[in-house]
């Protein structure tokens, strides 16, 4: 059967240019305050509806709809409900009063949606690319079912689906507080380029690098209180374009964290910046390693420098904007996107 039409969109990694944990709140989560950034990494997100023209057309037939995923990420990406895609295609019509259909035994008579996602960003790995492909589904389907749901409704839908997700909806760079989710624009002149580490075996689970901190943090209570991290260097060095500036001002809490759950990360950390990098650290809650450099030059130099160290090293620059979507011409098949 024939799509009536698809859409494609390109939605970026984030990487963590300041990261403070502020304390554990009573729902589990953690207060944050963080200075995000898009980096030109990217998943790609094509989305196409299919079905008969009367079931895709008439009102009674979108009282129902089917889902289907596909995705070449390899085993780790979940391909069940479970997948942020699905998660956040589900939300999004369960808001428009439609109830999602059998995925496994997708009907004729009914209207379905194929998404098809194409990874490229490191799974598990501290750069968003979950809620990143979350964010491509919400701006997708908004688009491909002509809902126009407007900014404010896809971002509490968003916050719903992931601290990371309201963030990701707009790229570009912002300072996030409470949970990561209430973020406002910085200002931000220049780009950064980045050395990506991937770091060789399994990610990390974000809840365990959070506990990790709790246990970490409730070890030195009674020790002299550390007084909180702040952004105002990161902020200036945004503001000015100053590489240097940012280097002395990038920071994670949660690295000791994700050091002790993978204590090879030392060895990679003083590995990236043996190789040059103005700093290096830990991309988010890991086990990614970033290394800040001069320029995009510096940075190949230092790529250069770290090959065969790590899974796969990459450069990229920052910031990368947010999603972008494009329209596929018709007949375009979700399974096979280019
Ligand atoms: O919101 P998201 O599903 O991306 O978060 C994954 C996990 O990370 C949460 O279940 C929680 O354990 C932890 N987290 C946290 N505090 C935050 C954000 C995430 O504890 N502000």
């Amino acid at each position: 059967m024939e799509p009536r039409s698809a859409v494609r969109v390109r939605v970026p990694a984030k990487v963590n240019l300041f990261l403070s944990v502020r304390g554990l709140r009573e729902d589990g989560y953690h207060e944050l305050v963080t200075v995000l950034q898009t980096v030109d990494l990217h998943d790609e997100l094509t989305c196409t509806l299919h079905g008969s023209p009367w079931a895709r057309a008439h009102p009674a037939a979108r009282q129902l709809m089917d889902l289907v995923l596909s995705h070449d990420g390899g085993p780790e990406v979940p391909g069940d409900g479970s997948n942020l895609v699905l998660r956040a295609a589900t939300a999004l019509l369960r808001r428009l009063g439609i109830a999602v259909g059998d995925r496994d035994a997708p009907a004729v008579a009914r209207p379905c949606t194929r998404l098809h996602l194409s990874k490229n960003i490191p799974v598990a790995a501290g750069m968003a690319g979950g809620s990143a492909d979350a964010a491509a589904a919400l701006v997708g389907l908004d688009r491909l079912w002509e809902v126009d749901l407007g900014r404010d409704a896809l971002a509490e839908l968003a916050t719903g689906l992931g601290a990371d997700v309201p963030f990701c909806l707009h790229g570009g760079t912002a300072l996030a507080t409470g949970t990561g989710t209430d973020t406002v624009r910085v200002l931000a002149r220049g780009e950064f380029s980045w050395v990506v580490c991937e770091a060789p075996g399994d990610g990390l689970s974000t809840p365990e690098v959070f506990a990790a901190h709790d246990a970490l943090v409730a070890g030195t209570a009674g020790r002299a209180e550390r007084p909180s991290a702040e952004p105002d260097l990161v902020l200036q060095a945004l503001r000015t374009g100053d590489v240097e500036l940012l280097a002395e001002g990038v920071h994670n809490d949660l690295q000791a964290a994700a050091v002790q759950l993978r204590p090879d990360l030392a060895d990679g950390l003083g590995a990236v910046r043996r190789a040059g990098a103005v700093a290096a650290l830990v991309s988010g809650s890991g086990p990614t390693l970033l290394g800040l450099a001069r320029d995009p030059e510096h940075a190949q130099a230092v790529a250069t420098a770290l090959d065969g160290r790590f899974r796969r090293v990459r450069v990229v620059r920052s910031a990368a904007g947010g999603p972008r979507i494009a329209q596929v011409p018709a007949g375009s098949s979700a399974q096979a996107p280019r």
